[in-house]
């Protein structure tokens, strides 16, 4: 232990004062009194630092001790990430829990947050003689059954010529490689949480990130690579669309953070998730999954760094050539945090008591989205996608955790309270929700999907536009009052409502769409419209006789027609539009 010590000057919370550190550096590591309470240095003035704990403060008072360590604030990145649960600041929940003989976690334990001890199987691939540079993978290990783990040099690596590499089984701090220049290469990368991961470049993200979600993946489609953002009032289902995110969608690899949320919300998490198996693979889930967990019961400040502890864990598997995705829930409880540590520090507060920084941390924290050439000379390609899920109270949007994250997200899926009452889920408000990313995934859905993917989704929102224009009218001078084409928008929307956007997160078999599935059910929805209107330009007819159309009971159940032999709904198409010409 350092000998550089402090003595604490104040306690407020989780913000601790302390004075006589020599030379101390910002996002130092600190222990605080004899407890040996985890914190952080986050501002320095004259003799004095702030320091934020990211754990109870409780009994810890003036002129106790507060240890030095040199050190900054760095998350452990190596094999065993994976699978792992942690606390905001890496700390493994399964440990803290065996070591704290109640359910609150017990202060001042250091857990290491992966195995040191454990072997891990390293398979080169360079050989002596090779040159590298930093970023480039050097071996590989199988960390679980879905992850291929690329051992990289470190991005603050000089590179150089390797002149010994060998296969065999390491622990994470044993030297795998030797370069000419003497660095001696291990597994265990250290970086600190609040710096962005080094990348060569970024690119236009052009891939869609396919969550089975119909409201999400046909209307308000995600990129891999992009950001995207949930806001929704109290109960209105941001984090089952979160978890249903987690489960389903086509990254690679998840990082989920609980931020701040009820505890039994993360309890659900942590007890469903290991149970759970990749629809794709047969795989448990896990095996892609890293689970931060920061409940609202659990240390504020600690849930301040969550979101930055899981976006750095996140960019380390984007660094490998993965596609990733992180989920927060919610970024608001972390704006929250933010908030509560700038009242301590007695800063300036901005908007509603925010710090002044609350946009530029926000906007700062999305850009580390994106889709990249990876650092190195490997030639890997990774996406990073981020999707916060955003608390406003009361669900007004004004607020100012909401415009900074609207500013900065181009995935826009607005849950709405008056849905969520109608039990209409996913609660995605289909008249305010929006994509910024239709450009990028025009061709790839085109080539993957349908060329008319499109025309259709047009086509499918104009009508749920139009209906929410009619509702009004028929509210005001009553259904009597319009046409025959004005009723059959009505009865076209109330079936994309209720047949295609209705979706069941707690049904195995709904909650699941395969895109080209989402496609043909669409189309077959936008048939009757397609169709009927012709129809209806004859003379005379009788718009009830639509309405009565049996088939239109076939229609409503498009969602229980297989998941992939498309000619089924090309049939029911074909049918359908031969009912209406028959009229
Ligand atoms: N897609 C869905 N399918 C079926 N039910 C849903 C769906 N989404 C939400 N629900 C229902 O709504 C309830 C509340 O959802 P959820 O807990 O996700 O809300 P929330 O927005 O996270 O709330 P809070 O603000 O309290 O965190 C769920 O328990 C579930 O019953
Ligand atoms: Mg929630």
């Amino acid at each position: 232990m350092s000998e550089n010590t402090g003595v604490i000057v104040k306690v407020s919370g989780p913000l601790v004062v302390a004075k006589g550190i020599k030379s101390p550096k910002m996002f130092e590591v600190v222990q605080v009194s004899e407890l040996k309470l985890m914190g952080e240095i986050i501002e320095i003035l004259g003799d004095e630092v702030s320091i934020q704990v990211y754990e109870d403060t409780a009994m810890v008072g003036p002129g106790e001790v507060v240890y030095a360590t040199g050190e900054t604030m760095t998350v452990d990145l190596a094999p065993g990430l994976i699978t792992s649960i942690y606390d905001g600041v890496q700390r493994p929940l399964t440990e803290l829990e065996k070591q704290s003989d109640s359910y609150f976690i017990k202060r001042g334990i250091a857990v290491p947050a992966l195995d040191y001890s454990k072997k891990w199987d390293f398979v080169p691939v360079k050989k002596v003689g090779d040159v590298v540079v930093a970023g480039d993978c050097i071996g590989t290990v199988q960390e679980t059954t879905l992850i291929n783990h690329k051992v990289m040099l470190p991005p603050e690596s000089k590179g150089g010529v390797i002149k010994s590499i060998e296969k065999g089984s390491f622990t994470i701090t044993d030297i795998i490689a030797v370069l000419d220049s003497g660095e001696e290469v291990k597994m265990l990368q250290k970086w600190s949480i609040r710096k962005a991961r080094p990348t060569n470049s970024k690119r236009i993200p052009l891939e869609p990130l396919v969550t089975g979600g119909r409201s999400i993946d046909t209307f308000f489609p995600l990129v891999k690579g992009g950001a995207g953002c949930i806001p929704g009032p109290f109960g209105s289902g941001k984090t089952v669309t979160q978890q249903g995110l987690a489960k389903y969608c086509d990254a690679q690899v998840i990082v989920y953070v609980g931020c701040g949320e009820r505890g039994n919300e993360m309890t659900d998490v942590l007890v469903e998730f290991p149970h759970l198996k990749d629809p794709n693979t047969g795989e448990p889930l896990m095996k892609r999954t890293i689970l931060i967990a920061n409940t609202s019961n659990m240390p504020v400040a600690a849930r301040e760094a969550s979101i930055y502890t899981g976006i750095t864990l996140a960019e380390y598997y984007r660094d490998m050539g993965y596609s990733v995705a992180l989920m927060a829930d919610s970024t608001s409880r972390w704006a929250e945090a933010m908030r509560e540590m700038s009242g301590r520090l007695e800063e300036m507060p901005g908007e509603e008591g925010y710090p002044a920084y609350l946009g530029s941390r926000t906007a700062q924290f999305y850009e580390r989205a994106g889709s990249v050439n990876c650092l190195g000379n490997d030639g890997r390609l990774g996406a990073l996608t981020v999707i916060g899920a955003v608390s406003p109270p009361g669900g007004d949007l004004s607020e100012p955790v909401s415009q900074n994250t609207l500013r900065v997200t181009k995935a826009y899926w607005g849950l709405d309270s008056s849905l969520s009452y109608k039990r209409h889920f996913p609660a995605i408000n289909w008249l305010t929700s929006y994509s910024l990313y239709i450009d990028n995934i025009e061709k790839h859905w085109e080539e993957n999907v349908s060329p008319e993917y499109i025309t259709v989704r047009s086509l499918a929102l104009e009508l749920l536009q139009e209906e929410s224009k009619l509702e009004d009218i028929v509210k005001l001078v009553g259904p009597e009052s319009l046409s025959a084409r004005e009723k059959l928008v009505l009865l076209t929307a109330k079936s994309l409502r209720e047949d295609f956007l209705f979706q069941d997160a707690f049904d195995p078999e709904d909650a699941y769409t395969p895109p080209k599935m989402q496609f043909n059910m669409l189309k077959t929805i936008v048939t009757l419209y397609t169709v009927g209107v012709e129809k209806i330009k004859e003379e005379d007819f009788d718009f009830k006789k639509i309405e009565n159309l049996e088939i239109l009971e076939e229609v409503a159940k498009v969602k229980d027609l297989p998941k992939d032999s498309f000619e089924k709904y090309e049939d029911l198409r074909n049918r359908l539009t031969a009912a209406i010409n028959a009229l």
